[in-house]
């Protein structure tokens, strides 16, 4: 998607930050992982085609994409954006006819910054942006049915358990965002700032916890 092409959303523990070619080496390191492949039920790309799948999610108009950055790290300006890469977090439009349906994905790829919080901000920092800038009213996760880890995750964030596909060993989570849900992501996202990527790259340390 082109909207959030110059897009970075400043959280509490992260940025993040469009999907650009140069995420693409290290995401590819990531994605070796038959750990990470399993958990995201992914197939292993080669670098060439994994550029091409940046490219799709960076144009095709039913997915939205943000590398997630440990804000920290990237505000004290000494380390490449991709030494700052903690992981990422999608949402894909899954109805043509139905703009307010979405796939939500989250990977937090490094797994010294899991368990502290980072999987739950995210996602409701990129529910609320789908929420507010592409008019989602409704999120799917389809997660594995060994990743115990996301289906707490989502169960806590109250996503409802929907089906479970023994074939694809696979459990689909909802949640539909009425007026109460809505609130809530919002009030729950107040301190989570929109900016301008390419003006608060050249100025990262106005990030550093203020
Ligand atoms: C699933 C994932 C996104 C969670 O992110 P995270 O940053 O580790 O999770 P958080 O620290 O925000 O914890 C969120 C919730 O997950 C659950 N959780 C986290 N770590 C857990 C653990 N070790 N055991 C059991 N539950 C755990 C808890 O319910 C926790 O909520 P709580 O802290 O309020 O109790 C992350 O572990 C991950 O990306 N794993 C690999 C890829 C993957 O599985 N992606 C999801 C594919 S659908």
């Amino acid at each position: 998607m082109k909207i959030n092409e110059n897009t970075l959303l400043e959280g509490k523990q992260v940025v993040l930050v469009p999907y650009n070619a140069e995420h693409v080496p290290r995401y590819h390191e990531w994605m070796k992982s038959p750990e990470l492949q399993q958990l995201t039920a992914s197939e292993p790309l080669n670098l060439e085609q994994e550029y091409e799948m940046q490219q799709s999610w960076r144009e095709d108009d039913d997915k939205c994409t943000f590398i997630i950055l440990d804000k920290q790290r990237w505000a004290d300006g000494n380390a490449g954006e991709e030494q700052c890469m903690v992981g990422d977090v999608n949402i894909f439009l899954t109805d043509p006819t139905d703009p307010s349906l979405a796939e939500l994905e989250v990977m937090v790829a490094e797994p010294s910054h899991r368990g502290k919080g980072i999987g739950k901000e995210v996602t409701r920092m990129m529910m609320s942006y789908g929420v507010t800038k592409l008019g989602v009213k409704q999120f799917e996760v389809k997660i594995g049915l060994d990743n115990q880890v996301s289906i707490a995750m989502f169960k806590k964030l109250h996503f409802q358990e929907v089906s479970v596909s023994k074939v694809f060993k696979e459990m689909t989570l909802e949640i539909r965002v009425d007026d109460l849900v809505r609130a809530k992501l919002l009030h729950d996202t107040a301190h989570m700032k929109e900016r301008d990527y390419g003006q608060t790259c050249r100025n990262r340390q106005e990030l550093v916890s203020k």
